[in-house]
């Protein structure tokens, strides 16, 4: 049996309910986190929801503070929802209980951004890698915990991964520590990995290699993926087979396919995002759309503007109409989803939302540029 093959085994002991019929894998439900914070209190995270089947990757990307953490942090069971659901395999977490709550606990692990942090320093790598399987006897003895250790460390591409298990964290380079977390991570055999901006803090020149070696995992070991990063030239790499929600302050702003989202992105702010990935083309460069916000700030938490959010750094903001009404988010087809009213409107969808707020135009700046918000490849 191959390192592949045996980390794809999922018969760790313990009860499992069995999944209702084509339920995702992992679902979140209309997701709410409220915190009392010296500001007052705030929502991290405002009603999202998402789902991921087996296998899939989705990632979530946004400025610092949008939530994301938060998000992954109620997806890992580490932090209970103000309300919504967690759901996995379509059981709500609450109702998990002994060893169908083992079981989930260990079918989800989470990789941190920081491997320092995350890594006991007082442990070698070889302790850290076959205490997780020890504990949840996914191995019998420590010959076998070792010979697991090792082949943990060859999937991960530390080779020869000999010379690596007598090390301590603070022998290793940052990259090669959280490879160590993803070891460690796939020591119970996951179905999940939430990865938790798992390469920021890894020098650039080894960044796409830890990527590459993320995709290889996903790609021979089914695990599925939901990948947290506020870069997305990341999301690109990583996950152009999958999708893609855009969070801002706390909401999903825009939901889809990544290449749909990256290629013809629809929200403003999506589009100001996309078009700050460099191209190593300039002639893809040039031809990028130019959006500018108006404004860098991102607002405070406690004191959010009114109707949608975004509307002191959108240059489509219309008066009247954005800084009233908070625009839903609504499925523009393709399972794409977009919370923006001038989106909206384009589609002609959500004419309940823009009621009654007058007979609003089209931004000067789409006027002057025919930009528009339409997608482009539709
Ligand atoms: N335990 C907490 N108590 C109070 N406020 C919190 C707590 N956890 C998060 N927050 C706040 O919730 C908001 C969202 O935080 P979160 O860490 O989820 O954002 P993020 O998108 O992961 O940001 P970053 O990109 O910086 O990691 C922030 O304003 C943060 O200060
Ligand atoms: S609803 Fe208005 S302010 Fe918000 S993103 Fe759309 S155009 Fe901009
Ligand atoms: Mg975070």
């Amino acid at each position: 049996m191959t390192a592949t093959d045996r980390a794809i085994r999922h018969d760790a002991p313990g009860a499992s309910l069995p999944a209702p019929a084509g339920e995702a894998l992992m679902a979140l439900d209309h997701l709410v986190r409220s915190f009392n914070t010296r500001r007052g209190p705030i929502k991290a995270v405002d009603d999202v929801s998402l789902s991921l089947g087996s296998g899939r990757v989705v990632c979530l990307v946004g400025e610092s503070g949008s939530g994301k953490t938060t998000v992954a942090r109620m997806a890992a069971g580490l932090l209970k929802p103000s309300s919504g659901e967690v759901r996995w395999e379509g059981h709500d977490l609450r109702s998990l209980h002994g060893s169908a709550f083992g079981e989930y606990r260990r079918g989800v692990q989470l990789v941190h951004q920081d491997p320092y942090a995350s890594l006991n320093p007082i442990h070698t790598i070889l302790d850290t890698l076959t205490s997780p399987l020890l504990h949840h006897k996914l191995v019998r003895g420590k010959r076998a915990a070792y010979d697991r250790a090792i082949e943990l460390l060859e999937l991960v591409d530390l080779r020869p991964a000999a010379n690596f298990v007598r090390k301590f964290p603070h022998q290793l380079s940052g990259g090669q520590r959280q490879r160590v977390a993803v070891a460690r991570a796939l020591a119970l055999q996951p179905r999940l990995i939430i990865a938790d901006e798992a390469v920021s803090m890894v020098d650039v020149s080894i960044r796409v290699s830890l990527l590459n070696t993320m995709l290889r995992l996903r790609q021979e070991l089914g695990v599925a993926f939901l990948f947290i990063t506020h870069d997305l030239a990341v999301v690109k790499y990583f996950a152009w087979d999958g999708d893609v929600g855009v969070m801002y302050v706390g909401k999903l702003v825009e939901y889809g396919r990544t290449p749909k989202v990256i290629g013809a992105p629809l929200h403003p702010y999506t589009r100001a995002l996309a078009a700050a990935i460099p191209e190593a083309d300039p002639d893809l460069t040039r031809a990028k759309d130019k959006l500018q916000l108006r404004a860098l700030d991102i607002p405070n938490l406690a004191d959010l503007p009114s109707g949608c959010v975004f509307h002191p750094r959108c240059p489509y903001a219309e008066p009247g109409l954005c800084d009233v009404a908070s625009p839903p988010l609504l499925d523009v087809g393709e399972g794409r989803l977009v919370a923006c009213h001038v989106v909206a409107r384009e589609r002609g969808l959500g004419a309940e939302s823009a009621s009654g707020l007058g007979d609003v135009t089209l931004a000067a700046g789409m006027q002057a540029t025919g930009a528009g918000l339409t997608d482009a490849s539709s």
